[in-house]
């Protein structure tokens, strides 16, 4: 099932469990701040327990049944980051390889551990060094709202799932479906964000820190308060809402995510499912939950 690599890679380095093969991640649709600052925050936070990873998979991967993945299904993860969702389908899948051109792939080797169907290789959506038509299921978990063309890099991500796989991807949602009062503090949290983002690495994660306290606990405080007195449906509807049942650490490393990032784009439903259609897949499904949107097409 494992296929090799369609080049040689630049070089290989010792990781702590697994060699790891680096090829050029040089490219014309790849923001290199991005990439360098998404290094730092995975090497900070990649202690994710395997309780935490499967509580939050069930979330992401509600539209992928055992159908699409299975013991037959050699996959792909695009921008791994800490190789988090890696490690939830490894237990799912044949094999897998994950990819990432940022020095989290040295992060995913520590938490993949002994774990013996994956292989880690630091390249990007443009270097991706396997043949067209290779996989039988890719994904990209927030990844492609992060390059400059994004639908560029989903064509190239769908060039690599043979006819009749699937791709499946997590975008930001552009808040279409949200009232004016949601959309004004979306508006100033970004403000905030330009300015964070822009900081020296230390100090930024200092800052998002302080943002994890000030800006998001207030918020999942008072969902937790609506939920404890039973307006559950309220409660939904609230900002944050989906940090509900979320631990500290992954709330303080949303918040790096989300503060921390130069380039971020966002897409209504619509957007998504047409620049899925646009790469060749059918049967797009974006699913009704959170988080939006996460979307699952067949390549025809
Ligand atoms: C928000 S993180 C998501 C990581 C992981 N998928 C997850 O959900 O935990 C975005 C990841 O995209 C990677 N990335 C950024 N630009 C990329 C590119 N041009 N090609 C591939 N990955 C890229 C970053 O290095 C980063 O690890």
């Amino acid at each position: 099932m494992k296929k090799d690599y369609n080049q040689p890679p630049l070089k290989t380095v010792q990781g702590t469990h697994r060699e790891i093969a680096l090829f050029s991640t040089k490219g014309e649709n790849i923001n290199e701040e991005v990439v360098q600052s998404f290094g730092d925050e995975w090497v900070k936070f990649h202690d994710f327990s395997d309780e935490t990873i499967h509580r939050i998979a069930q979330e992401y991967f509600d539209i992928v049944d055992d159908s699409i993945v299975n013991k037959q299904t050699y996959a792909l993860d695009i921008g791994c980051g800490t190789g988090r969702w890696t490690k939830y389908l490894t237990q799912k899948v044949g094999f897998m390889e994950a990819i990432d051109p940022s020095h989290a792939i040295f992060a995913a080797d520590k938490l993949l551990g002994n774990i013996d169907n994956v292989r880690l290789t630091q390249a990007s959506v443009e270097t991706i060094p396997f043949e067209d038509e290779t996989f039988d299921f890719a994904m990209s978990v927030g990844v492609l709202h992060h390059i400059p063309d994004t639908q560029q890099a989903m064509k190239d991500c769908v060039r690599k799932v043979k006819k009749g796989g699937h791709f499946y991807c997590y975008l930001y949602h552009n808040l279409e479906t949200r009232g004016w009062w949601f959309k004004t503090l979306f508006w100033l949290s970004d403000q905030i964000r330009k300015v964070v983002c822009r900081l020296p690495a230390g100090l930024k994660r200092v800052v998002c820190d302080i943002l994890a306290v000030l800006i998001y606990m207030p918020l999942v405080l008072w969902v937790r308060f609506l939920v404890l007195i039973g307006l559950r449906k309220v409660a939904k509807k609230m900002p944050l809402a989906a940090y509900n049942d979320k631990s500290f650490f992954v709330i303080r490393n949303d918040a790096l995510d989300k503060f921390g990032t130069k380039l971020e784009q966002r897409f209504s439903k619509a957007q998504v499912i047409q620049m899925m259609e646009n790469c060749g897949l059918k049967d797009v499904k974006v699913s009704p939950r959170s988080p939006f949107y996460h979307a699952i097409g067949r390549k025809v």
